[in-house]
């Protein structure tokens, strides 16, 4: 199948993606977050499709995305107290709540867990697409699983050309990363997932919250953390510690075969050194991580050093993120990490 890339400004190009989609068929949409890779979620067969096409697990569940808040309460089968207060203050946005599931969600996509994720996406072509379709939409992040996840159509395309009828071309994601995962099924509301919402947000909201713990070896309740994840293909090395002292090092490091991922305030010229936003600026470094990631694959090098930036804010989600796609290899060069 030819993969045609529609304009998402364009309000017959989502018309046509809403009828591929009421036909059972997979687009792929953008987000404020990354993109997507849609289906009705009520379509059992659509659904598995999502899996094959992506390569993905099938005890991975898909986050649900709706329009209105009005479509929760017949996707779930008990609405927590904390959703009105935090869908008030984070929807559409990149918040992920998840709750008990009604008998609506196909089992395929909770992955036969009794929870459902739902989300509302900020982007004006998500949100009319949702509208259109005229039903609930999965979505995962439109990569091949493992790999980068995708912030601009032409990441897409290059993952999954030929599988999929259209991919709506809205530009560059503006978040870059993933929306946070909060688990709200158990009495204290729990982060499965860091993402664009922070932690000090959510508990601006609701008062206690638990961070799942990465390391932790039990069952993960969001199934999705434990793969290996968002990696690029050549060897990722997570390089820790003050901005300076990582800068140093990567410099006194660096060779022909190795390409550099760094802070635009302590680069150096170098062809090898990709920029993806200052040290202090961790809302800039969510947004290019993961083209920087794909740019550096690109460069058929042997090695990829990135600077780790400090977990304040956002750069929680971008160090989660860092972490998992150099597989825990870290190099750790002061007490500052
Ligand atoms: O920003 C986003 O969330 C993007 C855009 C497209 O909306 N979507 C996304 O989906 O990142 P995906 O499939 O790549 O990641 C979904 C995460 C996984 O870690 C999955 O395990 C978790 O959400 N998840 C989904 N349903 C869950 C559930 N019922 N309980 C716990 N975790 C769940
Ligand atoms: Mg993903």
């Amino acid at each position: 199948m030819e993969t045609i890339i529609l304009d998402a400004n364009n309000s017959e190009h989502i018309t046509l993606c809403a009828q591929a989609i009421k036909n059972g068929e997979l687009v792929a949409i953008p987000t404020e977050t990354v993109y997507g890779l849609a289906a009705n979620a009520l379509d059992e067969t659509a659904v598995a499709n999502i899996f094959s096409t992506k390569g993905r697990q099938a005890d991975n569940p898909l986050i649900v995305h709706i329009c209105s808040v009005l479509d929760v309460t017949a996707l779930v089968s008990s609405v927590s107290p904390f959703f009105e207060p935090l869908a008030k203050k984070f929807w559409p946005g990149p918040l992920t709540m998840v709750m008990r599931k009604s008998s609506e969600i196909p089992d395929n996509v909770s992955a036969g867990l009794d929870s459902v994720a739902l989300r509302m996406p900020n982007h004006p072509a998500a949100l009319a697409l949702i509208k259109a379709s005229g039903c609930p939409i999965a979505a995962p992040s439109a990569n091949l699983s493992g790999s980068p996840s995708p912030t601009k159509a032409i990441h897409v395309k290059n993952d999954i050309d030929g599988k999929i009828p259209f991919i709506l071309d809205g530009g560059s994601c503006e978040v870059g990363l993933e929306s946070t995962v909060l688990d709200l099924s158990c009495e204290v509301p729990a982060i499965l997932r860091p993402g664009g919402i922070t932690i000090e947000e959510i508990r601006s909201v609701v008062g206690d919250v638990l961070v799942a713990d990465e390391k932790s070896t039990g069952k993960p309740r969001s199934p999705g953390m434990k793969y290996r994840h968002y990696a690029p293909k050549t060897p990722l090395v997570a390089i820790a510690g003050s901005a300076k002292v990582t800068a140093e090092y990567i410099r006194d490091n660096i060779d022909i075969n190795t390409v550099a991922i760094m802070f635009d305030d302590y680069s150096f010229e170098h062809s090898n050194v990709i920029l993806y936003g200052n040290s202090y600026d961790h809302t800039a470094q969510a947004a290019n991580l993961f083209d920087a990631l794909r740019q550096a694959d690109s460069m058929g090098v042997l090695k990829i050093f990135i600077q780790m930036p400090n977990a304040d804010g956002i750069g929680l989600a971008v160090t989660n993120r860092i972490k998992k796609a150099s597989g825990n290899n870290i190099v750790g060069l002061d007490n500052l990490t």
